[in-house]
């Protein structure tokens, strides 16, 4: 990109035209603005994050506890409730990968999950494009080494850059597929639109160009899909004909590895178990800002423990709690008004270790990498919200039975914050 200015020289009688590149500058300009977009939806999602997922734990937890005496009509019904819960959630983890910052997280992807995710995160655009989807999806999984959200990222700008080719075309038709051929695995996105003028084809992964008018395209789109794919160690590529639709291919090498998407909330659950009654006089303490989670939480310990709970509605109050008495178990949620979990956890370290080992963390959404990482380096277990009756079983229960000599407190599961599962959030 070059800027040009032009002078009369008065005394030559001649025109001087100054030529200066500026596509640096400009880069540099664009990468400042977009990381400042960046980090506002980082906290903006992360906060939504944090409040649905802290609505969403009542209705999943309370339609488990119905789901268990219930008769057969409503358990259909709880399982209705667990089938919408487990949707929002999931949407919620897609808002938080597509917020989450680039330094790539190698882990092991299925490229049919991200195509399938992609098609869901899109369906309103698709929807309203009027086109025909049409996913050509491998039977078994389509493995590679990459960063999901990244990805995910990919796929998003191709399959937006198809709907806008699509635009005002009858009978447009979107089809994502993947292929494994000689070792290779590939995510094929391709539209029957505008197509690509041959003479534009070396140029439309350079970054700014674009044929939509500033208005509407930054010409950013493919460059960032550029970079990523090399970054991950892949290929991207195109084939097309003005006028005749667009095929771009994303292809890496294939991985054997079978590939897990995490999905917090959603880990495999284990079943109920049956209540193991600990002695009379155990008591947990719950510190939980928002009420109806401290009930379900009571429900839940009772259901599971039969222990006595006590519940504080922030740090403070939860310190006063400690100070008059023992617990086998301190249950804090980490955001929370007057005194947050990570403070009364220093509090507490401070005051008496043997206490800040019987502690557990549950958060909707941590907020921010540095808690993230100090709550990893205190290995302490955290649960994620919404938690299933089986997940506050698996995590506390070591904990109540260790206080009345059944289990020593070593064998309570280490599930600190861990980067390669979190998508940078449990
Ligand atoms: N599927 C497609 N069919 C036709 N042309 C395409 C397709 N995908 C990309 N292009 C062309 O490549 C150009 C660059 O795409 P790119 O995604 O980088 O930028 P953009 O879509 O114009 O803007 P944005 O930054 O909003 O993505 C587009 O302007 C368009 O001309
Ligand atoms: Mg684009």
């Amino acid at each position: 990109m070059f800027r040009c200015s032009t002078g009369w020289i008065n005394e030559t009688g001649q025109i001087c035209a100054c030529l200066d590149d500026i596509t640096d500058q400009r880069l540099l300009e664009r990468n400042v603005l977009r990381q400042e977009k960046q980090t506002l939806l980082d906290t903006l999602v992360g906060g939504i994050a944090h409040e649905l997922n802290n609505k969403l734990t009542p209705v999943q937890g309370f339609a488990e506890l119905l789901s268990l005496e219930g008769n057969e009509e409503s358990r259909r019904y709880t399982g209705y409730i667990k089938k919408s819960t487990a949707e929002a959630v999931n949407i919620i983890r897609q808002l938080l990968q597509l917020s989450k910052p680039s330094a790539p997280l190698p882990q092991a992807v299925d490229l049919r999950q991200i195509a399938e995710e992609t098609i869901g995160m899109l369906r309103f655009q698709i929807r309203e494009s009027r086109c025909q989807v049409r996913a050509l999806l491998d039977s078994s999984p389509v493995c590679v080494i990459a960063d999901a959200a990244q990805l995910k990222q990919v796929a998003i700008n191709l399959v937006l850059n198809a709907l806008h080719a699509i635009e005002g075309r009858p009978e447009g038709m979107l089809s994502l597929e993947t292929h494994v051929t000689g070792g290779t695995a590939s995510l094929i996105v391709a539209d029957n639109g505008c197509g690509i003028p041959r003479e534009n084809q070396s140029r439309i992964f350079d970054p700014f160009f674009t044929t939509k008018g500033h208005e509407k395209g930054s010409g950013l789109g493919l460059s960032i899909c550029f970079s990523i794919v090399s970054q991950n160690h892949g290929e991207i590529t195109v084939e097309s004909d003005a006028g005749a639709g667009a095929r771009f291919t994303v292809s890496f090498p294939q991985a054997d590895t079978p590939a897990v998407l995490f999905a917090p909330g959603a880990e495999p659950v284990p079943s109920v178990p049956a209540l193991r009654a600990v002695p009379q006089g155990t008591r947990v303490l719950v510190v939980e800002d928002e009420e109806v989670v401290r009930c379900l939480l009571q429900e839940m310990m009772r259901t599971s423990f039969g222990c006595q709970v006590d519940v504080a509605v922030n740090g403070a109050e939860a310190l006063t709690a400690l100070q008059n008495r023992e617990y086998a178990l301190v249950l804090s949620d980490i955001r929370m008004p007057v005194m947050n979990g990570p403070e009364l956890y220093r509090k507490v370290l401070a005051q008496s270790p043997e206490t800040a080992r019987r502690f557990v963390f549950m958060t909707g959404h941590p907020g921010g990498q540095h808690l993230e990482e100090q709550i990893t380096r205190w290995k302490i277990p955290v649960v994620a919200k919404p938690f299933s009756i089986g997940r506050i079983t698996e995590v506390c229960g070591p904990f109540v039975r260790a206080a009345s000599g059944e289990e020593t407190h070593r064998q309570v599961p280490d599930h600190g914050f861990s980067r390669d599962q979190a998508g940078g959030v449990f």
